[in-house]
């Protein structure tokens, strides 16, 4: 990074690449992404070893891994202007991360709102990698010293856990960590299922209709849009006991970049069935250029593969400075 630019705030989050990427994760954190990097230093990572927590097929992961890098570019991130690289090209993420654990109460841990609903969900796989990963989150970010952590309400928790790791390790052995904040979007931070409209839209959630997936066709989305989930009113309005009609309301005012009161006004003479179909244009052309520059980069895969290597021997650079640090305070031997 040109040596002016070392004073700007830095900015690090990441994707795992389990499931199909969704609107969600679109309208959430990634359409931001891009336009980042005018104002702050940014990296944006592939969390790879995040995605070992689930039970994946390995052929799976790596396809995964390939279209998530590739998506990356294809929200606007530009590999010339923030860092793009694949979390486990950089191994220091999973020496912090075990370094990290020393410094992390089983407590707090076990306190993690994801923890407890990915056990639930999956009882047969209810495994360690599981239980550390927002440890491993933390070393992701503290890694780098980011600043600014931009991600979807989900996250939160685990950015806060990342706090108090920075700030116990930092009382402990002197200033190391910055201690980052995160920040969600106004609109966008949480999107709902469509089918489902008070569980959050996921990646690898069984019932495909309820999530719109990033590089789904246009008239696969326009399906899931007509078929959403509303009530039995007929009025345009956000309210906790109107879950569909919120999440819909909310995904246009994220997808227009307007508000929810203006989307408000914009509908309220509107039936329900016309409603889903302008949410629905809506969706399809935020997500038409992204798929388009998706399927431009995929017919270069060798292309992709050079981006993921520049993009690991930036990170690695930075992620070795702090490395040494981390290792002389905390008493290994050096090398
Ligand atoms: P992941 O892959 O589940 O989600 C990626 C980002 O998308 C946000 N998000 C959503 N936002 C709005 N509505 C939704 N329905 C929705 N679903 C997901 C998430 O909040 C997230 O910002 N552990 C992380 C990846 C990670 C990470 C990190 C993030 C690994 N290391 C360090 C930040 C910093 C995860 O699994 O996100």
């Amino acid at each position: 990074m040109a040596e002016q630019q070392e004073k700007r705030k830095r900015v690090f989050s990441a994707v795992k690449p389990t499931g199909n990427p969704t609107l969600g994760n679109y309208l959430g954190p990634m359409q931001h992404w891009g336009g980042m990097s005018d104002e702050y230093d940014c990296l944006f990572a592939v969390a790879d070893l995040h995605a070992l927590t689930v039970a994946i097929e390995p052929k799976e992961l790596k396809e995964n891994s390939l279209r998530l890098f590739a998506l990356l570019v294809a929200v606007g991130v530009d590999p010339e202007k923030a860092i793009v690289f694949v979390q486990s090209h950089v191994p220091a993420h999973s020496e912090l991360g075990w370094i990290l654990n020393n410094y992390t109460m089983f407590g707090e841990a076990r306190r993690m709102t994801q923890f407890k609903e990915k056990s639930e969900k999956a009882p047969e796989n209810v495994n360690v990698g599981l239980f550390d990963y927002p440890v491993l989150m933390a070393a992701d970010i503290l890694l780098y010293k980011a600043d600014i952590v931009p991600v979807g309400d989900d996250q939160i928790q685990h950015v806060e856990l990342c706090r108090n790791i920075a700030e116990r390790f930092n009382g402990r052995f002197g200033n190391t960590f910055t201690v980052p904040e995160w920040q969600t979007p106004k609109s966008g931070a949480r999107i709902y299922s469509l089918s489902e409209p008070t569980a959050k839209m996921g990646k690898s959630d069984g019932d495909a209709s309820g999530s719109v997936f990033i590089l789904d066709p246009p008239e696969t989305i326009m399906k899931k849009f007509k078929r959403a989930v509303t009530d039995s009113e007929m009025r345009v309005k956000a309210s906790e006991d109107k879950p569909g009609i919120t999440n819909l309301l909310n995904i246009y005012a994220a997808a227009t970049k307007t508000t929810v009161e203006q989307a408000e006004r914009e509908f309220c003479a509107c039936d329900y069935a016309t409603f889903k179909t302008r949410v629905g244009e809506a969706a399809v052309e935020v997500l038409r250029p992204v798929r388009e520059k998706y399927e431009s980069l995929r017919r270069d895969d060798g292309a992709l593969a050079s981006l993921m290597n520049a993009g690991a021997e930036r990170a690695k650079r930075l992620a070795a400075r702090t490395m040494e640090k981390v290792r002389k305070r905390v008493g290994l031997l050096p090398l």
